[in-house]
């Protein structure tokens, strides 16, 4: 018997067992060839970050198997969403997992704790079907923003103490990772400088 367990914008998450089938459906709102293409570049995406991923100690689910087109199956990871338990005492281990991602050459582009799953005593990263393959500080840098504004609007009260333990922990893991925090810097000039236009 299998249950829906996930029925976001984009995907539908089906479990069976200890097995997950992602699958992106239809979106009648889209024309048609733009909808099929997006559809087909994100699953081709995810299946191959997930190849990728496994041939390093990155936790991400197991890969079994893909059409190709709108459907992926991986394994299922036995936990809990780390949106619904995340302290700043994940911090550390948060930085050293997106160090690691880095480092192997990938952006997740889409990196919230509803992406993370807490599952056999480690955080996990799941839904890679926005990511892609890049070492450019600018890409990276994008990556952290877009983890810094997720944790200051879903985990405010430990935003600061843990964004500081974050980038420690991520500076100590990824050799250079000067250049992507000074980037950082500029992206977030840059959102600042947006934020007051709309002012
Ligand atoms: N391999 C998995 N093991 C356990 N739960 C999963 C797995 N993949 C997805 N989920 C659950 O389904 C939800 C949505 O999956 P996700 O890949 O993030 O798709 P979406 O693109 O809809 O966000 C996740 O937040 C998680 O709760
Ligand atoms: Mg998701």
């Amino acid at each position: 018997m299998s249950e829906i367990i996930g029925n976001g914008a984009e995907a539908v998450i089906e479990r069976d067992g200890l097995v997950v089938l992602k699958r992106r459906p239809v979106k009648a709102y889209r024309l048609a060839f733009i909808d099929e293409r997006l559809r087909t570049q994100r699953t081709r995406r995810e299946v191959k970050v997930l190849k990728k991923l496994s041939s390093t100690n990155i936790p991400v689910p197991r890969f079994i198997s893909s059409d190709d087109k709108e459907c992926i199956s991986m394994s299922f990871l036995e936990g809990q969403k780390l949106r619904d338990i995340f302290t700043f005492e994940h911090a550390k281990e948060i930085g050293v997992l997106l160090a690691e991602l880095h480092k192997a050459g990938i952006v997740h582009a889409d990196l919230t704790t509803s992406n993370m799953i807490y599952s056999n005593g480690k955080i996990h990263l799941i839904d890679f079907g926005l990511s892609f393959f890049s070492e450019k500080p600018e890409d990276r840098a994008c990556d952290l923003h877009l983890l810094a504004r997720a944790l200051e609007s879903k985990h405010h009260e430990h935003f600061s103490r843990s964004w500081k333990d974050i980038i420690a922990a991520y500076a100590q893991t990824l050799p250079e990772s000067d250049a992507v925090l000074s980037r950082l810097e500029k992206v977030e000039q840059r959102g600042r400088n947006k934020q007051k236009g709309k002012e």
